[in-house]
């Protein structure tokens, strides 16, 4: 059989191989955001992007942050922040979702949420993910969080009315359902 399909279908082998993929493919979709003139593909880049994030942000706290703040016990203060990060990014996408893509303001908060996400995803790669790319549960971990990352694209994307991407697919334009 083979083994691979495409890149995009390659396994990662370990939970924060994972984690990096799925921060280059939302920094992929702000950057488009940001060249983007077309305010139907931008709305739709915003939508994606939101779902990404989601999903994301439970993943890591619902499985991963907790086995580094087991593993990382000298460095709560960094989790810490790492939760806070996720909160703020929490705030800015309720309120977008409450004055809508395309309401006023709403490309603001993107704005603004778009960098606070690359900081934050910053901090993860270049301090965290280091601390414990040696640590066991890093490669542990992996298929548990690819399980979990499926059923929560679904229901996450089913609450947000969008059709589910097909698997290790960036790019591909969504429809409203
Ligand atoms: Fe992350
Ligand atoms: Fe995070």
């Amino acid at each position: 059989m083979a083994t691979k399909k495409s890149d995009g279908d390659l396994k990662p082998r370990s939970a924060t191989g994972l984690l990096k993929k799925d921060h280059k493919k939302v920094s992929a979709l702000f950057s488009k955001w940001e060249e983007s003139e077309d305010d139907t593909e931008r709305a739709t880049l915003m939508q994606q992007a939101i779902l990404e994030l989601k999903v994301h942000t439970a993943l890591e706290e619902e499985l991963f942050y907790p086995e580094v703040r087991k593993a990382l016990e000298e460095d709560a203060e960094l989790l810490d922040e790492a939760e806070e990060e996720h909160h703020v990014a929490k705030v800015l996408i309720e309120e977008i979702e409450e004055i809508g893509l395309e309401g006023d303001g709403a490309h603001a908060k993107f704005q603004v949420l778009a960098e606070n996400v690359r900081h934050h995803i910053k901090e993860e790669e270049g301090e965290m993910f280091p601390k414990i790319e040696d640590e066991d549960f890093n490669a542990e971990l992996v298929d548990q969080l690819m399980e979990r990352k499926q059923a929560l694209m679904s229901e996450v994307g089913e609450e947000m009315g969008m059709p589910l991407p097909s698997e290790g697919d960036a790019a591909r334009p969504l429809g409203r359902a």
